[in-house]
């Protein structure tokens, strides 16, 4: 049976006390560089990277691989030299001058919902491809669907904790790496790895893939049970 979905896996870099960010929703670094080249290597072996909206405004990530060889790499594969950039944006809200669009050669996609204002979604066509997907609020099983249908079969997820939580509170996300870093970033309000509505009962289980020792901190990396 054709698999209805890419293979789905979540990389983020939190604190000590589970933060993404701080309480102004600012990034700031957790990791370090051996983290970043970790996470390098991710994206460079993945078909896609998706960050929700929220993302873009707060940090406006141009999620390209930074290493040239890696790079040289894909593009010897015949491949595209960056993964395949989705936003999810019902509104379509993605600013024309993100760096997503400016920085990296490839593909783009933004994926809205039929809400989002026709003018800004005509704007955006003309530097990505734009996939219309739920009323009011990105429906992201078909858009899954969608991807897989375009050859996307490894697609990793950079945040952040609302588009986390949309993934995982639907099963469709088959593993997680977190870099734990030596820092408290604390407040009620900041972001952590998922937030969202929350489970009040049939939490979404996982099973322990490997924990190690990077820099000065933890590099967990989990399997997600019951995925569909
Ligand atoms: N440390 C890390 O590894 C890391 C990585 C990434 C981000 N971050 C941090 O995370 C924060 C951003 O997270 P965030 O929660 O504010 O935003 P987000 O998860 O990036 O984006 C969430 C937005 O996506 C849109 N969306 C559309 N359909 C959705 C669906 N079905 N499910 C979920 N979301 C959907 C919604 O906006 P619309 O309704 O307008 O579409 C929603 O508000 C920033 O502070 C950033 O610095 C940290």
């Amino acid at each position: 049976m054709p698999h209805k979905r890419p293979f789905v896996f979540i990389n983020a870099a939190m604190s000590a006390d589970g933060k993404i960010a701080t309480i102004e929703r600012r990034q700031t670094r957790i990791s370090g560089s051996l983290d970043f080249d970790r996470m390098d290597e991710l994206r460079a072996s993945s078909d896609a990277v998706m960050v929700g909206i929220g993302t873009v405004l707060s940090d406006n990530p141009s999620l390209t691989v930074k290493s040239q060889m890696r790079r040289e790499k894909r593009r010897a594969e015949g491949r595209d030299e960056n993964p395949v950039r989705i936003v999810v944006d019902s509104m379509a809200r993605t600013p024309a001058d993100a760096d997503i669009f400016k920085k990296g050669a490839g593909k783009k996609i933004i994926a809205v919902t039929e809400m989002a204002p026709k003018e800004k979604v005509k704007q955006l066509a003309q530097n990505a491809e734009i996939i219309v997907s739920g009323e009011t609020k990105v429906d992201l099983e078909k858009l899954l669907s969608e991807l897989r249908a375009r050859g996307i079969s490894r697609m990793m997820v950079e945040g952040g904790a609302t588009l986390n939580w949309g993934l995982v509170s639907m099963g469709l996300v088959d593993e997680i790496y977190t870099f734990v870093g030596n820092t408290i970033i604390g407040g009620k309000t900041a972001p952590t790895l998922v937030d969202g509505e929350g489970f009040t009962s049939d939490f979404c289980k996982l099973s322990l893939i490997s924990c190690e020792r990077l820099e000065d901190g933890v590099l967990v990396r989990w399997k997600v049970s019951g995925a569909l």
